[in-house]
């Protein structure tokens, strides 16, 4: 069954609650999304394995721990999950980074596909898929989809805000993908959106709007 891990850390639940504001300008809300993403990627990562190494300090030679070399990919939905790349490369810098664009009809609130390029040895990875926002699960339980179907088989998913009725459908359509939610809102609103939400993140990250 998904494991679903809720974010409980101060620094994580403040700069969530500043980003909410819905006077804050795009570049701030940016620095913050950014930073977020690399405190959740912080926790999603606290069991990568380690291996022994020796190594040789100023002082004399001592066998430490190091990550054991497993490939990492980062895979942001397109596009307010862009967003959310910065922040996890500077804590997984030698992670590879593939694409899948989606948007949600607005009428259907359905998925629909546009772009997807992926690292060319994905199987073999642990990826990380990203999006800010996990409203009706519909993107982000295609999204895993498209990987599972290029034979991916160690997948994460990594938000920022997170609905209800979301975290159920990805827990029913992917039982084996983690989750890593910054904080659990309340539900949807009839037009899809999360509540209190902060709003259209990919228009807030790029200041469409
Ligand atoms: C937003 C968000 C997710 C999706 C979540 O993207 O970034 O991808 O909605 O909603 P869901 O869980 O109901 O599928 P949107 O479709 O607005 O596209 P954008 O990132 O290009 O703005
Ligand atoms: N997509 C967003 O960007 N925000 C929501 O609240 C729901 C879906």
């Amino acid at each position: 069954m998904a494991k679903v891990h809720v974010m409980e850390h101060p620094l994580i639940r403040h700069k969530i609650s500043y980003i909410r504001r819905e006077d804050l300008g795009s570049k701030d809300f940016r620095e913050m999304i950014s930073e977020i993403a690399m405190l959740i990627c912080y926790e999603a990562t606290r069991d990568l394995k380690l291996q022994d190494v020796t190594i040789q300090t100023p002082i004399c030679e001592t066998v430490e721990k190091e990550l054991a070399g497993k490939k990492l990919a980062v895979v942001p939905i397109l596009r307010a999950g862009l967003g959310m790349v910065e922040g996890m490369l500077a804590m997984i810098p030698a992670a590879k980074v593939g694409h899948i664009g989606l948007y949600r009809d607005p009428d259907t609130l359905e998925p629909v596909e546009y772009y997807c390029k992926l690292p060319a040895d994905c199987e073999e990875r642990d990826v990380f898929v990203v999006d800010p926002m996990l409203a009706t699960g519909g993107s982000s339980v295609a999204a895993i989809q498209m990987l599972k179907d290029k034979g991916v088989k160690n997948i994460r998913f990594l938000c920022i805000i997170a609905a209800p009725e979301g975290v159920e459908r990805m827990k029913k359509a992917h039982p084996d993908v983690d989750i890593y939610i910054g904080a659990l809102d309340k539900k949807l609103n009839e037009h899809g959106y999360i509540v209190p939400g902060l709003g259209d993140a990919g228009d807030r990250i790029f200041g469409t709007k």
